[in-house]
């Protein structure tokens, strides 16, 4: 069965299906078509599918022009019903995995995804879990459905993990060139699901087993998230010594071996960095393990958003201003530059924050036209030169490229730069307080001169 499948992966005759249509698993269902393959796409959400049917598309990194001529092709096809799935040989699997409200995995959509392949499942099939998940998950989960149903894993059933590494927004790294790592239960399975990335994905890294390859991708959002939390230190650090984190980063930087620049800003966002490291932390804590740098660095970002409010807290005070009934404008929603998600962005805390302390916040975003924060719907507003003059602090939370920040400096009087977007440009009567430098002069002036 295996050669059998390697044969219809080589000769572009084996059908492909995705369980789970967005950031990851649309990008990589369209790769999939344009090498060539047959692609079924099965998600639960009608809107998904209705609008990828018509030609559009609801992932910002995928053109609906692709979408559309794949699917006038008939290269691609997206379906709600899940019986499609029947006729794949080979299903890759990019459900959310979120976290509980006791920040505990919620295994809810892999296990229904896994049901799902498992009720289409017949000999010869090949199943590739991608979803960000704890070390187990694959043959815990996923390989148990399947050989329940009498199929026998490595002869008559494959089943492998691959992480999905994809990056929004990112103009060089897109899901064909970056690597793609590919852990199978026993050597036939990394082989097949080798063949099968190797269709479509520049390079392939065959690891020994699905529980490392699902190692793979917590350690690499682990690192993120730890040198993240301790810039982030560094930029509390710094501003208690009154000494610019910007310059000492970039300072340090120079190096050219031994250290990797990463910068300070208002927190973590998206689905992935704040939310996989406690994927590992949870299962760590199963087997009686507290994983330490995790949590540490959770702690850390997780206060940036209120280190941000501080620091227009005291801006605002400096000018005689309370934050209840200022007027806030927040630059930027998304939690990175140049995409538009705001999923667990910390624009959103940001947000919460101010209003809680009776602030009238508004909110600009290229990307975004509305956030919903608790109980209402924020609508962003144009950047127009009266609605920076009218606000008493704007706070820059995403350094978003296509924003004219000169226009920002020209037109308003306050800015909280968290993102340091501001450096270098020409200055004008604004006020710019960034994350870490504000007490510079008042620490040279009575402190030892730091050298
Ligand atoms: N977004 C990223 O940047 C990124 C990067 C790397 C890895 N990941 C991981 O990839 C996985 C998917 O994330 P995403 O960002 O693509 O999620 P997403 O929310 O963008 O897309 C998931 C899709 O799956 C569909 N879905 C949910 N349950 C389903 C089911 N039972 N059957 C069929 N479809 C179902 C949803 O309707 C949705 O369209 C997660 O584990 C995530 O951690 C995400």
């Amino acid at each position: 069965m295996k050669e059998e499948l390697l044969q219809r992966i080589e000769d572009r005759s084996a059908v492909i299906g995705v369980i789970g249509l967005g950031y990851v698993g649309l990008p990589l269902a369209v790769e999939f078509a344009k090498a060539g393959f047959h692609v079924i796409g099965y998600d639960v959400s009608e809107r998904v599918t209705k609008l990828l049917m018509a030609g559009q598309s609801h992932i910002q990194d995928v053109p609906a022009k692709e979408i559309a001529a794949l699917v006038k092709s008939g290269a691609f096809e997206a379906t709600t019903e899940e019986s499609r799935l029947h006729e794949a040989d080979a299903i890759s699997i990019a459900v959310p995995t979120p976290l509980s409200k006791t920040r505990d995995p919620d295994m809810s959509y892999v296990i229904a995804a896994a049901g799902a392949a498992t009720r289409q499942a017949h000999p010869g099939l090949l199943v590739v879990l991608e979803s960000t998940t704890y070390p187990g998950t694959t043959r815990e989960v996923l390989l148990p459905a399947l050989t329940e149903r009498g199929l026998t894993v490595g002869e008559d059933v494959f089943v492998a993990f691959s992480p999905e590494r994809v990056d929004p927004g990112n103009p060089v790294y897109n899901t064909k060139n970056t690597p793609k790592v590919v852990g199978g239960i026993t050597t036939a399975c990394t082989e097949l699901a080798t063949a099968l990335y190797n269709s479509c994905i520049d390079t392939t890294v065959p690891v020994s087993s699905p529980e490392a390859a699902e190692l793979v991708k917590l350690l690499e959002n682990t690192f993120r998230s730890v040198n993240i939390g301790l810039v982030n230190e560094m930029a509390i650090v710094c501003d208690k010594l009154g000494v610019n984190v910007w310059e000492v980063i970039d300072a340090a930087a120079t190096k050219p071996f031994g250290f990797m620049k990463f910068t300070p800003g208002p927190g973590i966002g998206g689905h992935c960095i704040p939310l996989d490291p406690h994927y590992l932390a949870w299962k760590m804590r199963t087997l009686n393990y507290k994983t330490r740098f995790i949590d540490l660095a959770s702690e850390i970002n997780s206060q940036m958003p209120a280190f941000v409010v501080e620091k227009v807290a005291h801006a605002l005070n400096a000018q005689r201003k309370p934050v209840n009934g200022s007027r806030i404008l927040v630059l930027g929603v998304a939690y990175k530059r140049d995409i538009d998600d705001v999923r667990e962005s910390p624009a959103l805390d940001v947000i919460r924050l101010l209003e809680e302390q009776g602030a009238a916040v508004s909110f600009h975003d290229p990307f975004i036209s509305t956030v919903k924060e608790d109980d209402h719907t924020l609508h962003g507003v144009e950047l127009t030169a009266a609605v920076l003059k009218e606000a008493d602090a704007v706070v820059i939370v995403t350094d978003h490229r296509s924003v004219d920040y000169q226009f920002v400096m020209d037109n308003a009087a306050l800015i909280v730069d968290s993102r340091n977007v501001m450096s270098g440009l020409i200055q004008t009567k604004a006020q710019v307080v960034t994350l870490a430098a504000s007490r510079h002069a008042d620490a040279l002036a009575s402190g030892p001169r730091l050298s």
